[in-house]
């Protein structure tokens, strides 16, 4: 079985963290976004994976050229030279999609996170949908998601309205679909939307089935939710393999720590934290709600919550680091500095506290 990851798009939503990586190689809980989603397929059979990329695609394929025998799966690479949508990409990649076998393939979202639990069912065309976060009141913002109204019991999607402007039900598209190769015939190579353009004229005619998803989901696509995708997915470790997470009397609820991460005395890290390899945390430490990744250094007494705190940067002691700071690669905070939800480019220095959240260029 084959799947294609939509990996196109800038990730602006992902910014600084997106100028340094293309967004499916932002680490997310201590590793690229989308080995989660690789690992995932490869667990269900799937024996080739195609990404659907618009730009850089050698950044990408340098990357996980070393994971495609550590995994053994295929990786090759779908390239347009101009944004084809969420769709047109699939009419690209048609002949590295569909074999003489007629299987049906994978379709997925490059920034969604969830158990992945993929399997092959019978139904002509199959979106998969997410009604699990409710902290998503989608009557307060209806146009977030692509919003799929459904009859339970058969799956039969009536409707597919791609950010209504309007509440319209509270079944997200989870951006995860199984897809019959007779789809293709449906879309044209031309910069088109999945979405707007082909699922609901599928649904018009009663051929769109979906299913709610077990477990959690989200997009992680924007700070905010990339934190709160972090909660669930170490939420989920939890339940289904808690010998991953770390323990100890300095950890706090959900914590996920590299092997190779140091960490000195008399810190208390947690809940939902994930630190990468290569960080050392020093002594006196207070980490809680953050991403800390690869190669990051936090001094002495430094205090983070809330923050995603970018690959090889320095936060200086005693600083205090919250509200959705997002600090990109390389930037180092002095010594004793204020951030509230600071959004940092890459390889800045930091002198001055930021008192209220601003972009720093
Ligand atoms: N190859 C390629 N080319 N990929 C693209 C392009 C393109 O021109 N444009 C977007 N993508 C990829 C993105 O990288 C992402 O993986 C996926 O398509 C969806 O684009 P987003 O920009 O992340 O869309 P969204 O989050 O606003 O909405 C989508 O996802 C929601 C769930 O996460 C839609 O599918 C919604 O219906 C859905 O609810
Ligand atoms: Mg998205």
């Amino acid at each position: 079985m084959k799947a294609l990851i939509l990996v196109g798009g800038f990730g602006t939503r992902l910014r600084p963290l997106t100028l340094s990586f293309p967004k499916p190689l932002v680490d997310f809980a201590n590793k690229p976004m989308i080995l989660h989603q690789i690992e995932a397929l490869k667990a269900i059979g799937v024996s080739e994976v195609v990404l659907a990329i618009n730009y850089q695609p050698e950044v990408m394929l340098n990357f996980l050229k070393d994971f495609e025998t550590k995994i053994g799966i295929k990786i090759t690479c779908s390239q347009e030279t101009e944004p084809l949508g969420t769709a047109g990409p699939l009419a690209l990649a048609r002949d590295k999609l569909v074999d003489e076998t007629g299987d049906p393939f994978f379709v997925l979202n490059s920034d969604v996170i969830s158990e992945y639990p993929l399997k092959q069912t019978g139904d002509p065309f199959f979106v998969l949908n997410s009604d699990v976060i409710s902290e998503y009141p989608l009557k307060q913002e209806p146009s977030k998601y692509g919003v799929v109204v459904m009859e339970e019991s058969t799956g039969q999607v009536e409707r597919f309205v791609e950010k209504p402007k309007l509440f319209v039900g509270n079944k997200i598209n989870a951006g995860i679909y199984l897809l019959n190769p007779s789809t293709l015939d449906r879309i044209e190579l031309r910069p088109t939307s999945i979405e707007k353009e082909v699922f609901p004229q599928i649904a018009a005619e009663n051929k769109l089935f979906a299913m709610v998803l077990p477990g959690f989901w989200m997009d992680i696509g924007q700070p905010k939710d990339y934190i709160t995708g972090l909660r669930l997915y170490l939420d989920s470790l939890r339940k289904n393999s808690p010998s991953k997470l770390t323990t100890g009397p300095h950890i706090l609820g959900n914590v996920l720590v590299d092997e190779s991460a140091k960490i000195g005395e008399g810190c208390l890290i947690g809940p939902d934290v994930a630190i990468g390899p290569g960080c050392v945390i020093e002594s006196g430490v207070r980490l809680s709600r953050c991403t800390v990744m690869r190669g990051v250094r936090v001094k002495k007494h430094a205090c983070i919550s809330s923050s995603i705190i970018g690959w090889h940067s320095t936060v200086g002691q005693w600083a205090r680091v919250e509200n959705m700071t997002i600090l990109g690669e390389d930037v180092h905070v002095c010594d004793e500095i204020y951030s509230n939800g600071g959004v940092v480019l890459p390889h800045k220095e930091i002198k001055s506290s930021i008192l209220k959240p601003e972009i720093v260029m």
